[in-house]
């Protein structure tokens, strides 16, 4: 697939939804009209907490990189997965969620039934050419009757979209630049990952992918 028509798949759908479950859906090019205020934010944020590699509890250095801004942020090392009010490398408190992240959020949530939704956590991941994230359930938080919001930016994915179960087949459902994935309520514990990204390249994000989860974690 080449650029140019990764690009008109992305403005096709704009506008649309595709449904994933009851309480899950795609909001096809949500995202797009935010990218202007979100991306200078996203700068001052990966200056104060820059993208690092964190190891899981088993030990092992994770392939995709990550930071949070919020007033908690996801965090792994050999003690286990867990929110924390400080970065662990600088030892200050994570940025703050800037106000347009804030607005997609809510924003977002709302278009998919999700009305009052305020995230206290954003975790940024970072993906590029053969980065893949394996199926997990997102468990870390502390109440799931709160939804997750996925944003998508940069080169395009798959996203795996399982069901409650780890051995449950999982669909495979492509992501775009702009578009936000909202679950919750029955669907909030549904196993998802991302397959290894292929390489392609986007306007404002080169050859890689950039992806924001908003949680309600504390
Ligand atoms: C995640 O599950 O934390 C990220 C999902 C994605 O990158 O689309
Ligand atoms: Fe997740």
């Amino acid at each position: 697939m080449n650029t140019i028509s990764l690009f008109d798949q992305e403005n096709f759908l704009a506008g649309t939804e595709t449904r994933l479950g009851s309480q899950a859906v795609v909001l096809r090019g949500f995202a797009q009209a935010y990218v202007a205020d979100l991306w200078p934010a996203l700068q001052t944020i990966i200056s104060e907490a820059p993208f690092r590699h964190m190891v899981t509890p088993g030990g092992q250095r994770m392939s995709v990189p990550l930071t949070n801004c919020g007033s908690l942020g996801w965090t792994s090392d050999t003690r286990g997965y867990r929110y924390t009010s400080n970065d662990p490398d600088s030892g200050r408190p994570w940025p703050t969620l800037p106000a347009p992240f804030m607005r997609l959020a809510c924003d977002a949530a709302a278009q998919a039934g999700f009305a009052g939704f305020t995230p206290d956590a954003c975790l940024i991941n970072r993906y590029r050419p053969g980065t893949r994230l394996s199926l997990h359930q997102d468990k870390n938080e502390r109440d799931f009757s709160f939804p997750i919001v996925s944003v998508s930016l940069g080169v395009p994915a798959v996203f795996l979209w399982g069901g409650q179960r780890r051995g449950d087949r999982a669909e495979r459902v492509p992501l775009f630049h702009g578009d936000v994935a909202v679950w919750g309520g029955a669907d909030r514990l549904r196993f998802h990952g991302v397959a290894p990204i292929k390489e392609s390249t986007h306007p404002l994000l080169g050859t890689e992918r950039i992806n924001f989860t908003f949680r309600r974690a504390g």
